[in-house]
């Protein structure tokens, strides 16, 4: 199991004790300025449900200016964006490449298409870096959101054909992801009802593993 035993060497080995969740939250809520990036982080949560107001022109140029400065292998930046509003001509086919389970979708007032070609991205040892330089960017775009006070949820329930086609991607194009953005609205302030499912899905706790099971000190254990 990871981060039972002190890590050793280097002159300030981490203390594994920070990794006690309880401590950690209790230590990092205490310090509000080391908080400020981790708050943003930390707190984003996926939404299914938006109001109907458009996001500010600057908004989203704030969106595309944290998207293009992600890193990338070999500075490549192998991702391609389209950004589809409630006027835009492709909205109709977006809307219509989505799987059943995201028709909640269609009331976000911005969806984000996202796709590239494997050979733009970088190749080393034999590991293809056009998804990982793609999700730095995304999740770049889905941070800066955050800190505007939009949400977001990324998927990837769509039909593959139908989005290319309908945001325009040529065919050696891999839709990667489809984003969602708008201001969150709560279930009550929404005109349209909500199925029961997603009213399920609205109330779920948001979990994740514990650090120790993903995270290690000096080495990798099981
Ligand atoms: C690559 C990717 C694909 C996803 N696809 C979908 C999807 O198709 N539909 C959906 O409702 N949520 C989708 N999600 C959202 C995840 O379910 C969500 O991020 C996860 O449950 C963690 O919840 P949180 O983002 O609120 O922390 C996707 C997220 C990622 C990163």
């Amino acid at each position: 199991m990871g981060l039972e035993k002190p890590a050793r060497g280097g002159s300030n080995p981490p203390d594994p004790k920070l990794f006690s969740q309880k401590k950690f939250d209790q230590k990092t809520h205490q310090k509000g300025e080391l908080m400020e990036i981790l708050s943003e982080i930390k707190n984003r949560k996926s939404k299914f449900l938006y109001k109907d107001t458009p996001i500010e022109k600057e908004k989203i140029e704030l969106l595309i200016e944290a998207a293009r400065w992600a890193p990338s292998c070999f500075n490549n930046q192998p991702w391609n964006y389209v950004l589809i509003d409630k006027d835009a001509s492709s909205r109709e086919a977006v809307e219509a490449s989505l799987s059943l389970g995201n028709g909640w979708a269609k009331g976000a007032p911005l969806l984000v298409a996202v796709g590239g070609r494997t050979k733009d991205g970088c190749e080393s040892q034999g590991i293809e870096y056009l998804l990982y330089d793609i999700g730095l960017s995304v999740m770049s775009m889905v941070i800066q959101a955050e800190h505007l006070g939009l949400g977001s949820r990324q998927m990837a329930g769509w039909n593959s054909e139908k989005l290319k086609s309908a945001v325009g991607f040529p065919h050696d194009f891999k839709p990667i992801v489809l984003v969602a953005f708008g201001y969150p609205a709560k279930p009550e302030n929404l005109k349209e009802k909500i199925t029961d499912r997603l009213k399920e899905k609205l109330v779920r706790a948001r979990t994740r593993k514990a650090p120790e099971k993903n995270f290690f000190f000096d080495k990798y254990s099981e």
